[in-house]
Parts: structure tokens; C-alpha cells; sequence
């Protein structure tokens, strides 16, 4: 079975854009790849030098992907420093990675003008971080966005040098495997755009019935159609999308004919809405609180990821030091 490998962004709590996107995709995957998903708590170093609690933030974000549905005896699920063998590998991908091909990533660029003050090496050397990530498991494809697509060509780019410099076909190029194509796009409450954590437009998964409500209660709308069969401006048909995300299609239709026929009322809308993202919400907010209660058993979670990760990122280690030539 092809090996699969992605790394989870430590920021903030998940939100429904995150569990329709990239989430819902990792949960369908595990039952067609073999998996392993961890947490890149390493490279939000690169910009958060002094966080405050990295294991409990790494326990936080952990409870919320079991919560939506992740397997870990299926696709087990690490702490990137529980696994320090992908170190190794990391300082063996720098030595042929050059300062011109680094420098040249925009991810890095885009940092660097943000924090002028710390543009520091690892911020330099977070794609050469995510190519070891990648290559100590030797995996074919890699779950990715759009904006991951340089340190992608940067992986590969880490295997292909290193097959060549060694004159060994040893690492796969791991392939970007696209799930946004087929992912739903949740739109933002604030009437354009799509929900992101930076535009505060977020409807989260540990949000209350109470918070969802009067969220999409405020969600912004127009004054309404004045000609029957209009087509639906942005605003309107984000919400459309709304209750194809979370209500039946019967409920759907039903207000799809209230905008045709120009009776649409916005509010009564907005309640159904209401009600059928919380009862989509409500099963994983509980289940994130379950296993948000139980640290133990999130700690045995992630000793268990890691025992897996380590035992095949210890393999190609193994390997990388005979071909380079410690023997
Ligand atoms: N750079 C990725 C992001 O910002 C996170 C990441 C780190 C990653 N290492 C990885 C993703 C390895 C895939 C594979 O989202």
C-alpha cells in the first residue's frame, strides 16, 4: 500500500473550513493509504520561538483530529520531537541544499519580511525540515495545499539530489496528493471569501450551540430578491452552501423555491442553518471535550505514533548512513 505522510500545522483550533478540507480528506485516506499524520510542532519554532505549552497545545490539537475521525491504529498519529531520527536526516538534507534555492522559497521570503528581526536558520531551513518529515518515512504522496506546493518541489528536489550525489535510487519523489480539489469549500459568515482563522469569520468545532447561532444569526445577507429565478448573489449563496454542507436536501429545496418565488425570509433561514450546523458541530465538540478530559490516554495515543514513526524513520536513517558512507 502506497505510503502517505502530512504534517499538521499547529495553529489554533479546527474549524468547520479545516474539517471539511483538509480533515474529512485525512479521515477518507486512511482507509486507502497507509497513513501517518503528526504534528509539526519543530517548525512553528521557526515563528513562535517561546510558545507557552507545546505538549499541551500538540494534546489540544491531537484531541481535536481523533475527535473528527482520525484512526490512530490505522494511521497512527505523532509529535514531530517525539521523533528526534528525522534530525538526523534533516542535518544530512541541508548539507547538499543551497542558500540561493532556500532563500528563493516564498514561504520563506514572505516570513522573513514579516519578522524582519528573526529571520533565523531554521525559518531558512523549514522546507529542507519538511523534506526530512517526508523522506524518513520514504512516502509516495503527501496531502497538501496549494500554498505547500514550493516545499514540495523542494522534497523532491531533496531526494532526487540525494539519489544522484550517492548513485542510488533509495528515496521515492513523494507526489503532492490534492485534496482541496475535491474538498468543500466553507465560505466565511462575513459574506465573502472562505472561513480562515485570520478573517474572524470562523464557526470553530468547539464552538457551543449558543456561539454557532449567534454567529450565523449575524451572518450577512442582501435585501432580498425582487425578481422570481434571480441568480444568488455571494452572500446569499454562501448560505445555500451552508445547508448543503449541514441540512438535508429536502431542507435545501425548500428554501432554494423561497428564493425563486421572492418569499425567502433570511431569518428563518439562518435558524434552520443554525440548527443543523449545531447538530453537525455537537457530536464532535463532544467527543473533543471526551478526549480533551483524558490526557493519559492522548499521551498513550501519541506514544504509539511515535514508537511507529520511529521505528521507520530509525530504518532509513539506518540506511542513509551506510549509503553516505558511515560503515
Ligand atoms: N508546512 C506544512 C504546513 O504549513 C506543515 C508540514 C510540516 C508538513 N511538515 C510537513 C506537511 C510534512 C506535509 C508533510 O501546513
Amino acid at each position: 500500500m502506497d505510503k502517505v505522510v502530512s504534517g499538521i500545522r499547529p495553529t489554533g483550533n479546527l474549524h468547520l473550513g479545516n474539517y471539511f478540507g483538509a480533515v474529512k480528506s485525512f479521515v477518507q485516506m486512511q482507509t486507502q493509504y497507509d497513513c501517518m499524520f503528526f504534528i509539526a510542532d519543530w517548525h512553528s519554532l521557526t515563528t513562535h520561538p517561546k510558545p507557552e505549552d507545546i505538549r499541551q497545545s500538540a494534546r489540544t490539537i491531537l484531541a481535536e483530529y481523533l475527535a473528527c475521525g482520525l484512526e490512530p491504529e490505522r494511521a497512527p498519529i505523532y509529535i514531530q520531537s517525539d521523533v528526534p531520527e528525522t534530525l538526523e536526516l534533516y542535518l544530512y538534507l541541508n548539507m547538499n541544499m543551497y542558500l540561493g534555492e532556500l532563500e528563493r522559497v516564498t514561504t520563506f521570503k514572505e516570513k522573513a519580511r514579516k519578522q524582519p528581526d528573526n529571520v533565523n536558520a531554521g525559518l531558512l531551513t523549514y522546507p529542507t525540515l519538511m523534506a526530512a518529515d517526508i523522506l524518513q518515512h520514504r512516502a509516495a504522496y503527501v496531502p497538501v495545499g496549494k500554498d505547500q506546493e514550493q516545499n514540495m518541489e523542494v522534497a523532491r528536489k531533496c531526494a532526487r539530489r540525494f539519489n544522484h550525489i550517492y548513485g542510488v535510487e533509495f528515496f521515492p519523489e513523494p507526489q503532492n496528493f490534492y485534496f482541496s480539489e475535491k474538498a468543500l469549500k466553507v465560505p466565511g459568515l462575513d459574506g465573502s471569501g472562505k472561513m480562515g482563522k485570520s478573517e474572524g469569520n470562523c464557526i470553530y468545532l468547539r464552538d457551543d450551540d449558543k456561539t454557532i447561532t449567534k454567529k450565523v444569526m449575524r451572518a450577512v445577507t442582501d435585501s432580498g430578491p425582487t425578481e422570481p429565478n434571480s441568480p444568488k448573489p455571494e452572500v446569499i449563496e454562501n448560505l445555500f452552501t451552508f445547508m448543503r454542507i449541514a441540512s438535508t436536501d429536502e431542507t435545501y429545496r425548500y428554501f432554494d423555491e423561497k428564493w425563486n418565488d421572492c418569499s425567502i425570509r433570511y431569518g428563518d433561514m439562518k435558524k434552520q442553518i443554525a440548527a443543523d450546523l449545531c447538530a453537525t458541530v455537537a457530536p464532535i465538540r463532544e467527543r473533543i471535550l471526551e478526549y480533551s478530559s483524558d490526557s493519559a490516554r492522548l499521551d498513550r495515543i501519541a506514544a504509539h505514533g511515535a514508537e511507529v514513526a520511529r521505528a521507520s524513520a530509525a530504518a532509513t536513517v539506518q540506511e542513509v548512513r551506510h549509503i553516505i558512507g558511515f560503515k
